[in-house]
């Protein structure tokens, strides 16, 4: 299997409700390494750069509203197929339809409040990290 970094946020909700330990409990027993990670508030154009593929979305507005309501905490996680098996972990984007088990099912409030972030493909994962870390702040 290939080793992979993929890049995480959890999100405002999750922060207010102090559950970001219990969020990277999840992850790191899952098997993925938590190789950066830092607490910030995000600005109006980093979420809107960030989000620019959802900029046609009625949601687009709400999504960016939320994003920089309260502290975020960006993550660079590490580990076999990273980028899938942190997808697996999260579950649906909508805590109703996601697995038992999973990040959004036992923490997530709704489809617009789903508590993280993850990246949808190795690529996207690489512009995403890039966003938010340089290189000498990811220590595998
Ligand atoms: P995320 O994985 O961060 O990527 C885009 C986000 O848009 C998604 O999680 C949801 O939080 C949000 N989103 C998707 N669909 C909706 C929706 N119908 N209403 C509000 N937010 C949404």
């Amino acid at each position: 299997m290939a080793i992979e970094r993929t890049f995480s946020i959890i999100k405002p909700d999750a922060t207010a409700r102090n559950v970001t330990g219990a969020i990277n409990a999840m992850i790191e027993k899952s098997g993925l390494r938590i190789v950066a990670q830092k607490r910030l508030r995000m600005t109006r154009e980093q979420a809107e750069t960030f989000y620019a593929v959802h900029r046609q979305r009625p949601f687009f507005g709400e999504l960016v509203e939320f994003m920089t309501s309260g502290p975020v905490v960006v993550q660079v996680l590490e580990g076999d197929n990273a980028v899938a098996a942190y997808r697996d972990l999260m579950g649906a984007t909508d805590p109703a339809k996601a697995t038992p088990g999973t990040i959004r099912k036992t923490l997530a409030k709704s489809i617009g409040e789903n508590s993280v972030h993850g990246s949808d493909a190795a690529d996207t994962a690489d512009k995403e990290i890039a966003q938010f870390f340089s290189g000498n702040e990811i220590v595998g």
